[in-house]
């Protein structure tokens, strides 16, 4: 199996959450030296499809994190991850409520579709719980599960059924690290530096927080597209982040 093969140069995605092709492959291009990888979501999948994922990728050569949150019976999921391996994605989301059967047709699905396409086989990470839902959500559900024993119990069974990983929240990564042990993906969302608006963000962390904590990939849109000087909030968020290494005089 060809695992991702393409180091980043940070662990930050930025959410470009556009339906508009030009904007998002200018800020692509005005991005490409200073982050990581683009996040690609369903607005921007369902307006401009792989035609856009190539655009981005023409605009910036920087790793694309696909998070279409795939669920579907396992057969017509494994056709959607093939259909969109051979672009050569870093990270695509599935959700785990799917189940183990539709898990392991995605990441076998994966592993075949990079390989026939010669590209390195793209992460495949799980949703576990979405974070607008609250514990009156799950019960309403048929949930009985707090959301908290739900999250772990969705990213164990993410992991027994052969994900990389999962997105969570920044509050769970400590919790869901010493569950699941290194090696284990955690992505996050919800991720806050503390000079940027907290917009509709309720529980976030600042990214040298996350980071911290135990989070593989920062996933940050506003605080970024949103600003005056894009390149310069996502420097800004890239040092916050960077150890300072000690020159040999400091020693
Ligand atoms: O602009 P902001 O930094 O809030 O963007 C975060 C991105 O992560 C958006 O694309 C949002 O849809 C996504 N996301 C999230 N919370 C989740 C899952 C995904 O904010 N639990």
């Amino acid at each position: 199996m060809i695992a991702p093969d393409r180091d980043l140069k940070t662990p930050v995605f930025c959410a470009l959450d556009t339906k508009d092709l030009s904007r998002a492959t200018g800020l692509a291009a005005k991005l490409a030296d200073t982050i990581g990888g683009f996040k690609l979501g369903l607005e921007f999948f369902s307006s401009q499809g792989p035609k856009g994922v190539k655009q981005i990728q023409k605009a910036s050569d920087v790793p694309i994190f696909l998070d279409l949150k795939l669920n579907d019976i396992p057969n017509t999921v494994a056709s959607a991850v093939r259909a969109v391996a051979p672009l050569g994605i870093y990270m695509l989301t599935v959700h785990i409520n799917g189940g183990r059967a539709m898990m392991e047709a995605a990441a076998a699905a994966a592993a075949d579709a990079a390989y026939e396409a010669v590209k390195a086989r793209p992460l495949i990470v799980g949703v576990t719980v979405l974070t607008s839902f609250d514990d009156d959500d799950l019960a309403e559900v048929g949930v009985s599960n707090t959301l908290v024993d739900q999250v772990r119990r969705m990213a164990e069974l993410a992991k027994r059924s052969g994900l990389d990983g999962v997105v969570c929240s920044p509050r769970e990564v400590a919790m869901l690290r010493s569950d699941l042990g290194d090696g284990f993906k955690l992505v996050t969302p919800g991720v806050r530096p503390e000079w940027a608006s907290v917009d509709d963000q309720k529980r976030f962390m600042t990214p040298l927080e996350a980071v911290s904590a135990g989070s593989d990939y920062l996933v940050i849109g506003r605080p970024i597209t949103a600003a005056k000087d894009p390149p310069s909030a996502a420097a800004r968020i890239v040092a916050e982040i960077t150890p300072v290494e000690l020159s040999t005089d400091d020693v």
